[in-house]
């Protein structure tokens, strides 16, 4: 098992298979991000297997595959398939902006995928180009239908952002509801790579809009799950990531790995350690051991909302959020 210095259970690993994305997120991504890693410094699905399979053999029982974009990575499926075939029982989920969704959805399910998040930051398409950098809500809400009809489970992030889509959360949490996937309102995390003047939501201003028209019980947090929980009174059920409060952090269980090999033991901060070198090398122990180091230097928490207003450096298009 793997349990880092404050006594948190780490049996998460997030992946990003490419920081390139076909979007361009104003919270996530500049028009033109300046640093694409070279594709030669990728590692193979072969690498990243290696990897996972140690991470597995250590305690992994979550995995989802993330970007950038993963469905810009060619033959994702034969790579779920890899992980799938190695522990049938693994969690394997994915997070995908959904435009590449429709036509691939069912392979993915076959290949051993249970469940991705999808964001749906609004309905109407300009507001969505707005965000996106391009014409792209109705691609993302075909490839949503497709999810849902192959049988995946769809959970859907939205960031509420002031004067950008702060009038539309009714509507996609009604239009999640409406087709049984939960939703979850991620405050807008302050970093290097946004747009400089998106304003998010805070928790406190989103359920004010959402108590205007609903009535919900606070439900809490739940297993290591990052959302505080509310329940509507039909039984819906919501929740909101608050990176900026002071607990958050205390049930975190996760590490992530970037498509390059970094393996990274927080999204706030820069530190990080690589594992491509040993996997090259074919070095199991070595890998293991960068593994254990890096859960051992897991911080106890992030910074969103320290000293001074600071804000990450951490691209989120990187590391997948
Ligand atoms: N703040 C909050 N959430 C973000 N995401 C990306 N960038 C940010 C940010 N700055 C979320 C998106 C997407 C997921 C991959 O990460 O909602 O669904
Ligand atoms: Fe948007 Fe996700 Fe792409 Fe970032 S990685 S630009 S959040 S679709």
């Amino acid at each position: 098992m793997l349990i880092d210095s404050y006594d948190r259970v780490v049996d998460y690993l997030r992946i990003s298979v490419t920081e390139r994305c076909n979007f361009r997120c104003n919270y996530c991504m500049p028009e033109k991000p300046f640093s694409w890693v070279p594709k030669e410094n990728l590692l193979s699905f072969e690498e990243l297997f290696e990897f996972i399979k140690i991470a597995i053999d250590e305690g992994v029982k979550k995995i989802r595959i993330t970007g950038g974009e993963p469905l810009l990575r060619e033959d994702l499926d034969r790579f779920i398939k890899m992980i799938y075939d190695y522990k049938p029982s693994i969690d394997l989920a994915m997070t995908t902006n959904a435009f590449l969704l429709k036509g691939v959805a069912q392979r993915l399910k076959d290949a051993g995928l249970k469940r991705i998040n999808v964001s749906i930051d609004t309905l109407k398409p300009e507001v969505a180009q707005e965000i996106a950098g391009k014409n792209v809500l109705k691609n993302v809400l075909a490839g949503v239908d497709e999810a849902l009809a192959v049988g995946l489970k769809v959970k859907v992030n939205m960031v509420p952002m002031k004067t950008v889509n702060a009038g539309d959360i009714v509507e996609v949490l009604e239009y999640c509801r409406e087709r049984g996937m939960s939703i979850r309102f991620i405050e807008y995390m302050e970093n290097a790579h946004a747009k400089a003047e998106i304003k998010g939501l805070k928790s406190p201003e989103l359920l004010a809009i959402l108590g205007e028209k609903y009535k919900f019980s606070d439900d809490g947090f739940d297993g290591s799950s990052p959302s505080h929980y509310y329940t509507m009174d039909d039984g819906y059920r919501f929740g909101i990531i608050e990176p900026y409060e002071d607990d958050f952090c205390k049930q975190c269980n996760r590490i992530r790995l970037t498509a390059e090999g970094k393996l990274i033991p927080c999204l706030y901060f820069d530190e990080a350690m690589s594992i491509a070198e040993a996997i090259k090398r074919g070095d199991i122990k070595g890998a293991a051991l960068v593994l254990k180091e890096v859960v051992r230097t897991k911080p106890e928490k992030n910074r969103w909302g320290g000293e001074d207003g600071e804000s990450s450096n951490r691209a989120f298009y990187e590391t997948g959020g």
